[in-house]
């Protein structure tokens, strides 16, 4: 991989953190046979939540000595970072999840807490970043046009430090190719259209064909399902996405018709995996008020910067009886383990919940979870 002076000097640096980032780009660089680094817009560091990174996560972050060099945010925390123990968190995880939220500012990383960077920092069409939250990372990729790999939060942060990352895999035009052709025959909701087409294309980059275009809420939701069920980086999705004609039909071809599920009496009904945007918190309350005051638990999440921009929004939802946490969410913070059977209307969380915190998850769309929320 070629390196220029500048590069070559950075790997021999004095400052520990700035040579070990370094050396990590180089090193991924040469397993992807990556040609040399190129610049990034921005990164997103993710993994971030105390119940994934644990102790020694917290240590080695803390140990790191350098300033990040382009915005870089963070996925969301394992706890509402001020109203924590309204989700139920005991003192002693507060502390330890701040001790990494004081280690990230350190290094200069925005306390965005949200997998949804793309309503934060500027993304366009053709820009080169380092994402590591998967969901955000099928978004920036299909719906933008954007170019990142599937980063790790460790080679995320080392590409911020850097400000580079090596040139492979989907910062080449040719390999962001669909391979599979996929037809969503029904007018099943995004997020199970995409949790079912994980599950058959795993990490194959799909050529989808809905039959009722969704919009970019609904596309949001299907690719944080396909990348969670399966594993793909990026979706085309025809006549919606800015490169799905640039590129061949795969003649593989699949169809998805729906989700089979077995049932649970859902004590937590959790809405807002990926965050919540705006316009569905407004949607959110629209359904609440026409639908009566909640009666079981009802967890919505979304970022911090939302709330703010919302407060009145997010007062009268409140005012019925659902809770509104930012900087988290129900797949990375403990405070879901205490349920049961949770309700939720994200593919991404119906394959996550009962594999990070062994709680049953059922799907229902988002008129179903306020529905039962109210019954
Ligand atoms: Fe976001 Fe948490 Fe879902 S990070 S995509 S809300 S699992």
């Amino acid at each position: 991989m070629f390196l220029s002076k500048d590069e070559e000097k950075l790997l021999e640096s004095d400052n520990y953190t700035i040579r070990k980032c370094m050396e990590i780009l180089v090193a991924i660089g040469k397993i992807f046979d990556a040609d040399r680094l190129i610049e990034i817009k921005s990164a997103q560091v993710s993994g971030i939540s105390y119940d994934n990174i644990g102790d020694a996560g917290v240590e080695w972050l803390e140990s790191l000595n350098a300033k990040v060099k382009v915005p870089t945010l963070c996925n969301p925390a394992g706890m509402d970072l001020i109203r924590w123990r309204e989700m139920g968190i005991d003192e002693d995880f507060y502390e330890k999840q701040m001790r990494v939220i004081n280690a990230l500012k350190e290094l200069g990383v925005s306390m965005s807490l949200t997998c949804t960077p793309y309503y934060l920092v500027e993304t366009n069409y053709g820009d080169h970043l380092a994402w590591a939250e998967s969901s955000a990372i099928v978004y920036a990729n299909s719906v933008i046009g954007a170019r990142t790999n599937r980063e790790s939060g460790i080679t995320a942060l080392a590409s911020a430090i850097i400000g580079k990352t090596p040139n492979y895999g989907l910062h080449i035009k040719e390999n962001r190719a669909p391979d599979v052709r996929v037809i969503v025959d029904k007018e099943i909701d995004p997020a199970i259209a995409g949790y079912e087409t994980g599950r058959i294309v795993e990490d194959k980059i799909p050529f989808v064909e809905f039959k009722k275009k969704p919009n970019s809420d609904g596309l949001k939701a299907f690719g944080a399902a396909l990348a969670a069920s399966g594993g793909s980086p990026m979706f085309h999705a025809k006549e919606i996405t800015p490169e799905w004609e640039d590129f061949e039909i795969p003649s593989e071809k699949i169809v998805i018709d729906g989700l089979k599920q077995e049932n649970c009496e859902p004590d937590l009904i959790a809405i807002g995996c990926p965050h919540l945007s705006k316009e569905e918190l407004k949607v959110v309350y629209d359904l609440l008020s026409k639908m009566g005051r909640v009666k079981r638990t009802l967890w919505i999440f979304t970022s911090r910067n939302i709330v703010q921009e919302n407060k009145e929004l997010v007062k009268k939802i409140e005012s019925l009886g659902a809770k509104v946490f930012s900087d988290t969410c129900m797949v990375v913070s403990p405070a879901t383990r205490r349920f049961e059977c949770v309700m939720t209307n994200s593919g991404k969380a119906l394959e996550y919940l009962p594999k990070t915190k062994n709680v049953r998850a059922i799907f229902g769309n988002l008129r179903e979870c306020i529905e039962v929320a109210t019954k």
